[in-house]
C-alpha cells in the first residue's frame, strides 16, 4: 500500500487533473483536500471530455473512493450541477462522500469577492470570484458554515450567521441583495441532495490507510498559489502544497508516503502577478493556441512562458517532491529552440533561490539556457525510448536543474498518452 499526495509544481492549471484520473487506475481512494470551484479538472475518458470542479476525477472509475475533503469549500449548487452532470453522463456517485467539517460558500461570499477585487484600487488579485477568499476568511474567523450546520435538525447556526453576514453586507457595502430567509431557504433546500454523501471522511481515509489502501490525494491550485508558500497577495486562500493533504483530509503528516509534483514542460499563470518568464510574444500565443491554455473555470487566456526551474527547485522544497510528472511535452513540438530558466539575475548577482517578495520577482530578471527542439509529434509516443533525442535531453535538463528525477511524462489528455517511468504508487 501507498499514499502519494498529487501536487501542483507552478501556477496551477499543470494537468493534475489528467494526472488524478491516470493515477486513479491504482488507486483505492482519492481524496480531494483544499480549494474549491476555483479549481477546473479537464478530464477526457473514452473520447469524452469531463469538467470537474469539486468531485475528485477518481470518479470517472467505477468503485473508486472520491473524497471531498474539510479542507475543500464547497458551492452547494455547483456540487449540485456536478452530480447532476455525472449522474446523467452514467457515472456512479455511489462512493462519493464529503466531509462533514467541509465549509460552504454562501452567496455573500461571491459578492464579497467581486466586491473586494472592485475596490482594491488597481491591485486586483485576479480572482476567480468564486467567493474562495471569503468562505477562507470565514473559517478562519469562525463564521464559516459547514455541511454538518445544513444537516442539523433545527439548522440554528445556518440561520444566525446568515442573518448577521446578510446585515453586514448591508451595513458595510450597501447591499441589499440578499434576503436572510431566502438564503436559508435556498441552502436547507441543497441539504436532501448531500445527506446520502456527508460523512468523517477523516475516519474513512483512516480504516482505507489502516486497511493497506493506496490513497491519492489530489491537490488543487498549484505552489506559487499557496496562501503561505506562493507569490503572495496574488495567491489563493488556502495551501495547495503538499502538507495541506493531512490536514485538509483529517489524517496525521506520517501517513504520506509519497509526494508528485505536477509541472507543464512550459509555464502558465492565470490572474495578476509576476511571472518571470512569461512571453509576451509570437512563441507565448503559439503556447497559448497549441496548449489550449484557456482557464476551464473562467475561460480566461493563460498567461504563458518558459520553464522556470528556479520556481520547480522550490517547489521540490516546500513540497517535498518525490519526483515530477511533466504534462503536456507535446505542445512544444515545432520549437526550434527551447529555453530553461536556470536562475534569476539581479543586478549582476545570480539568484538560484525564489525569493519572498514579489516586488523582488518583478525585477529579477531570467537567466536562460537554450536547448535544441524537435519537430516530431509525440503525441503517439508510448514509451521513452520513442521519444526525440531533444525530447529526451529538454527533460534530463529539466531534472538536473530542479534538482529531482522525472517519473511521469505526458503527451496527450488521454490516459494512454502518458509514460510512466517510476511505477506512481510503487516508490
Ligand atoms: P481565487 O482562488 O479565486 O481567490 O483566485 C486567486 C488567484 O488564484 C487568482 O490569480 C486565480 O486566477 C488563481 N487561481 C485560483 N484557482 C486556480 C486554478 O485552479 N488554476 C489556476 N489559477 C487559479
Amino acid at each position: 500500500m501507498s499514499t502519494v499526495v498529487l501536487v501542483g509544481a507552478q501556477w496551477g492549471d499543470e494537468g493534475k487533473g489528467k494526472l488524478t484520473d491516470y493515477m486513479a487506475e491504482e488507486a483505492d481512494v482519492v481524496v480531494r483536500y483544499q480549494g474549491g470551484n476555483n479549481a477546473g479538472h479537464t478530464v477526457v475518458t473514452g473520447g469524452r471530455e469531463f469538467k470537474l470542479h469539486l468531485v475528485p476525477s477518481g470518479i470517472l472509475h467505477p468503485e473508486k473512493v472520491c473524497v471531498i475533503g474539510n479542507g475543500v469549500v464547497i458551492d452547494p449548487a455547483v456540487l449540485r450541477r456536478e452530480l447532476e452532470m455525472l449522474g446523467e453522463s452514467g457515472w456512479s456517485l455511489a462512493t462519493l462522500y464529503i466531509s462533514e467539517r467541509a465549509h460552504l460558500i454562501m452567496p455573500y461570499h461571491r459578492r464579497l469577492d467581486e466586491l473586494e477585487e472592485e475596490n482594491r484600487n488597481g491591485c486586483c488579485i485576479g480572482t476567480t470570484r468564486r467567493g474562495i477568499g471569503p468562505a477562507y476568511t470565514d473559517k478562519y474567523a469562525r463564521d464559516g458554515i459547514r455541511m454538518v450546520d445544513l444537516l442539523e435538525k433545527d439548522a440554528q447556526r445556518l440561520k444566525k450567521i446568515v442573518a448577521r453576514k446578510c446585515r453586514f453586507m448591508e451595513k458595510l457595502y450597501d447591499s441589499r441583495d440578499f434576503n436572510p430567509e431566502e438564503v436559508v431557504r435556498e441552502y436547507l433546500g441543497h441539504a436532501a441532495h448531500f445527506r446520502p454523501y456527508v460523512r468523517d471522511t477523516s475516519l474513512l481515509v483512516y480504516d482505507a490507510v489502516q486497511a493497506g489502501r493506496n490513497v491519492l490525494f489530489e491537490g488543487a491550485q498549484g505552489t506559487l498559489l499557496d496562501v503561505d508558500h506562493g507569490t503572495y497577495p496574488y495567491v489563493t486562500s488556502s495551501n495547495p502544497t503538499a502538507a495541506a493533504a493531512a490536514v485538509g483530509s483529517g489524517v496525521g503528516p506520517r501517513v504520506i508516503d509519497h509526494v508528485i509534483g505536477v509541472t507543464k514542460a512550459y509555464t502558465t499563470r492565470v490572474g495578476e502577478g509576476p511571472f518571470p518568464t512569461e512571453l509576451e510574444d509570437g512563441t507565448g500565443q503559439c503556447l497559448r493556441q497549441a496548449g489550449r491554455e484557456f482557464g476551464t473555470t473562467t475561460g480566461r487566456p493563460r498567461r504563458c512562458g518558459w520553464l522556470d526551474a528556479v520556481v520547480l527547485r522550490y517547489a521540490a522544497r516546500v513540497n517535498g517532491l518525490d519526483y515530477l510528472a511533466v504534462t503536456k511535452l507535446d505542445v512544444l513540438s515545432g520549437l526550434p529552440m527551447l529555453r530553461i530558466c536556470r536562475a534569476y539575475n539581479s543586478r549582476g548577482r545570480e539568484i538560484r533561490d525564489f525569493p519572498s517578495r514579489v516586488s523582488d520577482l518583478a525585477e529579477y530578471v531570467p537567466v536562460y539556457e537554450e536547448l535544441p527542439g524537435w519537430s516530431e509529434d509525440l503525441t503517439g509516443v508510448r514509451s521513452l525510448n520513442e521519444l526525440p533525442g531533444a525530447a529526451r535531453g529538454y527533460l534530463e535538463r529539466l531534472s538536473e536543474l530542479a534538482g529531482v528525477p522525472v517519473g511521469l511524462v505526458s503527451v496527450g489528455p488521454g490516459r494512454e498518452q502518458t509514460l510512466a517511468l517510476i511505477p506512481p504508487f510503487g516508490r
